[in-house]
């Protein structure tokens, strides 16, 4: 098989270091790619968002199978042009992918198929978001409808705080068009966990849960970012709220997109709240997890290119997927002012590492002048499988510092909590 991988980040390093296990595929090219990746698959320059000149790519070249990382081109409707090319490919529609790219369509959806979640409002204007928050009280959850690249939500704990982050969005325009509406919503407190399963509109397999550490810094403060770190297994998750999530939240999520004519195929990505009155869906992403699919790529021991196919074919069956007992963790090396204002064009160095539980996967370096700089805030995953979670992260943390540039920083706290639960 030849494979294309969408995409720059260490998600999509850790799909094509993945793929090249498999003994089906024959070749793997990535688009954009980043310097890790140059170093297992072709990297050719098309950017994310060129859906007609990766067609035209993926088409001369033809590619038997592509895999689209970020949730941009799948919104944009990089799978319907494709499929009205007959090239296979993983992820949902446009319309299927506006679960992610419309909170305000997704809440709308799940209070149609009673699928649990935050209660929310929709609003249009200022003095509409000030009559909810006025509903809600504080702390309230403030999101963008469109898409932010993670940072269009802020949870606001005094009206001071709500009024400031109103005139952003609604005067000065700070996020454009994507928050032409905003959702007011509930606050709801409890432990996160990631998860996905991945399906061809009907049938569906689970992938193991993962959990992520959203927010900039230790102790979960700070504001939210795409990820700072992960590990799977989530710990925080048992089996038994494991099946409450499937049969609650994805079983009726893709029935119900099925009967929205919106037929959902891909990974699904539920984030989920568990709160004392059960699981509740805080949002979806239509696509993997990053940093979450680092660490479930090192756990999965079947071929990520034969499921992925499967999927894109509508015949997944009934495939299985078999996880590693081992425990993955994964520390995100992030560039300092991320996930606002930082540097680029940083120099990277990735010191060698003489651990093969260890794998750095690396995000948006890319080579220039015989050296590798940095063009995005995460620069690295530093990622390792042991036989307890415990041994996992301190392996990443020993191997953290070995990513060295100007202003490289990482939570010093990922997994603690889920350790510190495990003991209770
Ligand atoms: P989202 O992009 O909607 O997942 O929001 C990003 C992060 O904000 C989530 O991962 C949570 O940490 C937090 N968050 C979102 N919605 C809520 C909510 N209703 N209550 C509490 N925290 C939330
Ligand atoms: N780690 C959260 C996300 O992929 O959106």
């Amino acid at each position: 098989m030849r494979v294309l991988v969408v995409g720059q980040g260490a998600r999509e390093h850790a799909i094509a270091w993945k793929l090249r296990q498999s003994p089906l595929v024959k070749e793997v090219y990535a688009a954009p790619g980043n310097a890790g990746i140059a170093a297992i698959a072709d990297c050719v320059n098309i950017g994310v968002a060129d859906i007609i000149e990766l067609a035209d790519f993926a088409e001369k070249l033809k590619m038997d199978l592509t895999i689209v990382g970020p949730e941009l081109p799948l919104t944009l409707g990089i799978v319907d042009e494709f499929q009205k090319r007959d090239l296979a490919i993983f992820g949902p529609t446009r319309l299927a992918a506006e679960l992610e790219g419309s909170k305000a369509f997704s809440k709308e959806f799940m209070r149609k198929y009673a699928i649990p979640t935050a209660d929310a409002r929709v609003c249009s204007s200022i003095d509409e978001a000030k009559a909810a928050l006025k509903e809600f009280g504080y702390p309230s959850v403030l999101k963008v409808d469109g898409l932010a690249s993670g940072k269009g939500v802020v949870i606001v704990g005094s009206k001071r705080e709500a009024e400031e982050y109103l005139r952003l969005v609604f005067e000065e325009k700070k996020f454009g068009n994507a928050a032409n509406r905003i959702l007011v919503e509930e606050f709801l407190t409890g432990e996160e966990v990631s998860f996905m399963a991945l399906t061809d509109g009907t049938k569906f397999v689970s992938l193991a849960p993962a959990k992520d550490y959203k927010k900039a810094f230790d102790g979960e403060t700070g504001p939210n970012t795409g990820g700072m770190g992960a590990h799977s297994p989530a710990v925080v998750l048992n089996g038994e709220t494991a099946a409450e999530i499937v049969k609650t939240i994805i079983m009726p999520t893709i029935q119900g997109m099925a009967a929205e004519g919106r037929p959902y195929t891909g990974c699904l990505y539920a984030g989920v709240m568990l709160t004392a009155k059960g699981p509740k869906v805080l949002e979806y992403n239509c696509r993997f997890g990053d940093p979450e699919t680092q660490v479930q790529m090192l756990r999965l021991e079947d071929d990520l290119a034969d499921v992925c196919l499967k999927v894109a074919r509508g015949n997944l069956g009934d495939t299985k997927l078999n996880w590693l007992k081992e425990a993955a963790a994964c520390v995100v090396i992030a560039v300092d002012g991320y996930p606002n204002d930082f540097p680029k064009g940083q120099e990277v160095v990735i010191d060698p590492i003489d651990d093969p539980a260890v794998t750095v996967f690396h995000a948006g370096t890319i080579p220039r002048g015989g050296r590798m700089v940095n063009v995005a805030g995460r620069v690295a995953s530093v990622c390792a499988r042991a036989a307890t979670l415990s041994e996992a992260l301190a392996k990443a943390y020993e191997a953290a510092p070995k990513v060295r540039f100007e202003g490289a920083r990482y939570r010093t706290d990922i997994g603690y909590r889920a350790l510190e639960q495990r003991k209770n």
